[in-house]
């Protein structure tokens, strides 16, 4: 066996599995409470918002269908930045998500947990599908995120 296979070998090994050394994380955090929007702004916003999920209703464009790992995600870009901001300031022991679909933002909120080296998440839909991704800080359930059970 040649030398760089078996040190190859023993890295993997010795690493432990599924784990990923916290990131060192900073201090900064921006202000988000800006002041109200006038109405041209806001118009702005609206339309951003137009373009963006009705093209994707009508099929014009792929806008919402993000990829995170190769996993579907049906979110805006932007908002998952500020997910990370809000998880890296809070440290939760526990995020819960009410609507799975494909998993592709449950993945995205498990890398960023793996970054910060603590937290899991649950997250739960009405329904089963086959190929989420599999992640050690991950648990699904099945069943509606109003029904007491659920909850419980
Ligand atoms: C917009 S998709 C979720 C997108 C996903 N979080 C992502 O970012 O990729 C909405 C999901 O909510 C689920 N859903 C609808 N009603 C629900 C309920 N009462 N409890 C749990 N999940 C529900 C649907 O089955 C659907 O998969």
């Amino acid at each position: 066996m040649k030398l760089a296979r078996l040190r190859g070998l023993l890295r993997q090994f010795a690493a432990p599995r599924n784990r990923v050394a916290p990131a060192a994380c900073g201090t900064f955090f921006p202000d988000r409470e800006s002041p109200q929007l006038c109405a041209a702004e806001a118009e702005i916003v609206d339309r951003f918002h137009s373009l963006f999920y009705e093209r994707w209703r009508d099929g014009t464009a792929d806008t919402v269908n993000l990829s995170w790992l190769g996993y579907n995600v049906r979110k805006c870009a932007l908002d998952l930045w500020i997910y990370q901001e809000l998880l890296v300031r809070t440290r939760p022991d526990v995020v819960v998500e009410t609507g799975t679909l494909f998993g592709g933002s449950a993945l995205y909120f498990a890398s960023i947990l793996d970054l910060l080296g603590h937290g899991s998440i649950v997250t739960v839909d009405i329904e089963e599908r086959d190929g989420r991704p599999q992640h050690p800080r991950i648990t699904y359930l099945t069943g509606s995120s109003a029904d007491p059970q659920i909850v419980r």
